[in-house]
């Protein structure tokens, strides 16, 4: 008998902490080293959120809260997803989590049985697949190439399902490619979903504001309403309202779903922490004006990226429509060598070398199930970025 959970040898840790960390170490320890592997916004979060907070510290607002959410954040959730996204859902059918990532959580543990299918296109955000593992259920990839954009078609969607699928996780703009769905794109989605009446959507929203060159974000119970009760719509304040350490991610669904979740939550973590929630409600109520400049800084950030990359030979990398992530293919590098010796066989070979020789911390294609690629987060400085793009330039001229 092991002391630890069979289940556990299902899953792998998050390769993009793994690279945060590894980064962060080789830079304590003295090394020159830019990160282009976190997935979250350099910016701070806005004053008036982090007012709010002060404000409900000073007012006691410290005690246990309802397990999914205090009612003032569900009902501003309520009021963004009429607004932003002319959903109409009650506070009863919305639950808040401990981040995007416990609701994405909570929902798959809530609903998968052994032998239950979820699909997955690739290249997906890492947690993805582990979490359906985790939750007992069996992802099903879809590799969803350069060729096509990095976006699944509804012939690949059609061809995947299978009596046993439970959920489509549909992410737009994408982590780790920022590909986004058109309307149209993502009809053609729902259009076969609409034929499959067992199976649900998972809608991953985080990104929705972060979209960019008029790209206009939409989301699947929004485009297709004969799914809104068979949709979970999930977002957060991380990404938009460079909240990610503050921990609050939400969820509108069908309510025996959220049932279902709260029930999950509840025997695990309780309610998120009482202060973020707070500074929550004023992110969806407040004024949203810095999201235009922020997003133009990350439009700027991209194109100097996507321009410095796609000098290199062998290197090609797609403008994608938003989040701040670029995933470009390195096809035309791989059996190359490094100065060192060191043949670039596959695309995790490339990041090590690139790390240890040019001191860019990016992450390897393969952690996001589409290979020969790497994904770069440019939510950092023009500068930083600009100085680690030449590295890059620099590393790939030098391999032969
Ligand atoms: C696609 C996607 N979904 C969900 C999350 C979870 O975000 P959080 O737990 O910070 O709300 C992330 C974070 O990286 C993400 O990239």
């Amino acid at each position: 008998m092991t002391f630890l959970s069979a289940t556990l040898d299902r899953v792998k840790p998050s390769p993009t902490i793994a690279v945060t960390n590894k980064a962060a170490d080789l830079k304590a320890a003295g090394h020159d080293v830019i990160g282009l592997g976190a997935g979250e916004p350099d910016f701070d979060t806005p004053q008036s959120i982090k007012d709010a907070a002060v404000v409900a510290i000073a007012l006691g607002k410290t005690k246990y809260t309802a397990v999914d959410g205090i009612a003032e954040l569900k009902q501003a959730i309520v009021a963004k997803l009429k607004r932003d996204n002319g959903l109409d859902y009650t506070a009863a059918q919305v639950t808040v989590g401990t981040g995007g990532k416990q609701v994405l959580y909570n929902a798959l543990i809530a609903t998968m049985n052994p032998g239950d299918e979820v699909i997955v296109p690739a290249p997906y955000w890492v947690s993805y697949p582990d979490m359906v593992l985790l939750a007992g259920g069996t992802p099903v990839t879809v590799p969803c190439g350069i060729e096509s954009a990095f976006k699944m078609t509804a012939e690949q969607l059609e061809a995947a399902i299978t009596p046993k699928t439970k959920w489509l996780i549909f992410n737009s703009p994408s982590n780790p490619t920022g590909a986004g769905y058109d309307r149209e794109e993502l009809k053609a989605l729902t259009d076969v979903l609409m034929r499959h009446p067992h199976v649900w959507v998972l809608a991953d929203d985080m990104y929705e504001h972060l979209a960019y060159d008029g790209f206009k974000f939409c989301t699947p119970a929004e485009v297709e309403p004969g799914l809104y009760d068979r949709t979970l719509t999930v977002n957060g304040v991380s990404k938009a309202y460079a909240m990610t350490g503050w921990r609050i991610g939400y969820a509108a669904g069908p309510e025996m779903l959220i049932k279902a979740m709260r029930k999950v939550q509840s025997q695990s973590t309780s309610n998120p922490c009482s202060i973020s929630q707070w500074a929550a409600v004023e992110a969806l109520n407040g004024p949203q004006d810095f999201l235009v400049p922020n997003n133009e800084k990350f439009v700027r950030r991209r194109n100097i990226v996507v321009e410095m990359l796609n000098a290199i030979e062998g290197m090609e990398c797609p403008v994608p429509e938003g989040a701040f992530y670029v995933y470009p293919s390195i096809k035309g590098l791989i059996g190359k060598t490094t100065p060192n010796g060191v043949k670039i066989e596959n695309d995790e070979i490339f990041a090590t070398a690139l790390l240890e020789d040019a001191g860019v911390a990016v992450v390897f294609g393969a952690a996001f199930g589409v290979s020969p690629n790497f994904r770069v987060s440019y939510a950092t400085s023009d500068d930083a970025l600009t100085e680690a793009c030449k590295r890059i330039q620099t590393f790939c001229a030098g391999l032969v």
